[in-house]
């Protein structure tokens, strides 16, 4: 189990004061200014040594996607963008960030934005997330009446705004070009990658858009060195995670662990084992909605929770969000759930998403009743490689790949449940 003083995030469960003074008493604006005037490159090269590889989903190298901001600017201004939408189903960390360790966050955004030669950031938050915008606003409000942001921030010598943006309620605006659209006022549609946000990102200026986590851990790895994050997990794995774990646990929770971490040891130690027993488990959903499922078995017995251990199992870790199912659950249904939800988000304007979405979502009600011929499973296969890498966003992946986990995991029970429903015999949780 990580130890206590090995934890990033002491505030996890609003047990401790979160406004400034106690973040103060707990180490964060720690000699922020003198880590900024350690310069760009130090920062950079600090953080490409920790191995932080972006919390949002795909993991990419957070200290190289710095990297590709311009050194110098040509007249434009640089931004860092937040991203606080956290709208995939089970993903519910930043939150915890947000209205319990605020100052976290804060402090990330002025290094970040330093190292980037940004004078100002948005944070870009969830619609939904009310409370959490009271919290962090008035966080973003003690650290300029305390001289943390604003004119000679931290007194870094640099001058820095934040501001912060509520959005309305939109998947969506999740995916960063998407996000930069409504930053801007218009409607969150994604937009064609290249030109990257580097480039050309929020007004046209160059811009890195980071998931919340990603930037509030900065400041600790930078105040205790690459080296002591990059000796959590295993190689490319590297740091402690924000594990969200829903679903058929005795005891569900975020909790921040040491990445790579065997699955069984993060249920047992923190969410009180799985309700009923490990015979009990069926299957784990183990990166958020986005990602194919893995059977119980497998995780229990072999699942390292990190990004390469998960790929090899043609899943993800995407956002560390741990969706448990017993074997009460009906996964087909389960899945039918998520299709409904992607064809609700879709934003409608590239063909494979927009048709293939609802297209998948109407096989899916069938196979959960059961009223189907056997053939449309391979339909339906072949349809969600249609949309695979077809699209303009990844929500058009995120809506196929948990089909194609179901398939590839359990085939057998939707054949038996279309061969049952012929005989005359569905299942009670069918039917329900
Ligand atoms: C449909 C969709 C929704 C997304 N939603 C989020 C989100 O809510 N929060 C987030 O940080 N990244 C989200 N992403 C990923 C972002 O596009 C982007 O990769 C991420 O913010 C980069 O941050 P990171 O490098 O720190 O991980 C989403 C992507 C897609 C395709
Ligand atoms: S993949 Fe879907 S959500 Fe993404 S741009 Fe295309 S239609 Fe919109």
């Amino acid at each position: 189990m990580l130890a206590d003083q090995d934890r990033i995030f002491t505030n996890l469960y609003g047990m401790h004061d979160r406004s400034l003074a106690g973040a103060q008493k707990r180490g964060h604006w720690d000699g922020t200014g003198d880590l900024v005037k350690k310069g760009r490159d130090w920062i950079i090269e600090e953080m490409k040594a920790s191995g932080l590889r972006g919390r949002g989903g795909a993991g990419f190298p957070t200290g190289l996607k710095w990297s590709f901001m311009p050194k110098e600017s040509d007249g434009r201004p640089h931004y860092l963008v937040v991203n606080a939408d956290e709208s995939e189903p089970g993903t519910c960390k930043d939150r915890e960030i947000m209205r319990h360790d605020p100052h976290t966050l804060i402090e990330g955004c002025l290094i970040a934005s330093f190292a980037m030669g940004a004078h100002a950031g948005y944070i870009y938050i969830r619609g939904e997330y009310v409370r959490e915008r009271e919290a962090l606003q008035a966080a973003i409000d003690e650290a300029y009446d305390a001289g943390l942001l604003g004119k000679n921030a931290a007194g870094s010598g640099w001058d820095y705004d934040l501001y912060l943006h509520h959005g309305a309620g939109a998947y969506i605006c999740g995916e960063e070009t998407a996000l930069l659209e409504s930053l801007e006022g218009r409607k969150g549609m994604p937009r064609l990658k290249p030109p990257f946000p580097a480039n050309t990102g929020l007004y046209g200026a160059p811009t890195t858009v980071n998931n919340v986590e990603s930037i509030a851990v900065v400041p600790t790895i930078l105040r205790r060195g690459a080296s002591w994050f990059s000796g959590f997990g295993r190689p490319n794995n590297a740091g402690t995670k924000l594990f969200a774990i829903s679903g058929h646990v005795n005891t569900p929770c975020v909790v921040e662990e040491a990445m790579s971490i065997s699955f069984e040891e993060l249920i047992e130690t923190h969410c009180g084992g799985i309700r009923g027993g490990w015979d009990n488990l069926k299957a784990v959903i183990p990166g958020g909605s986005s990602v194919p499922l893995i059977p119980g078995k497998t995780m229990y017995e072999d699942a390292i929770m990190d990004f390469d251990w998960l790929r090899e199992q043609k899943s993800g870790l995407g956002t560390a969000a741990v969706i448990v199912m017993d074997n009460s659950t009906d996964v087909i249904k389960a899945i039918w759930r998520l299709s409904k939800f992607y064809k609700h988000e879709s934003c409608g304007q590239c063909t494979p998403c927009r048709e293939g979405t609802g297209w998948m979502m109407r096989v899916m009600d069938r196979l959960v009743t059961g009223d189907a011929e056997p053939e449309e499973i391979d339909m339906l296969l072949d349809v969600t490689k249609q949309v695979e890498g077809h699209t303009i966003c990844a929500l058009g992946d995120a809506a196929a790949w948990p089909i194609q986990g179901l398939i590839r995991h359990f085939r057998d029970e939707i054949e038996d449940r279309i061969k049952h429903k012929r005989t005359g015999r569905v299942s009670a949780v069918a039917a329900e």
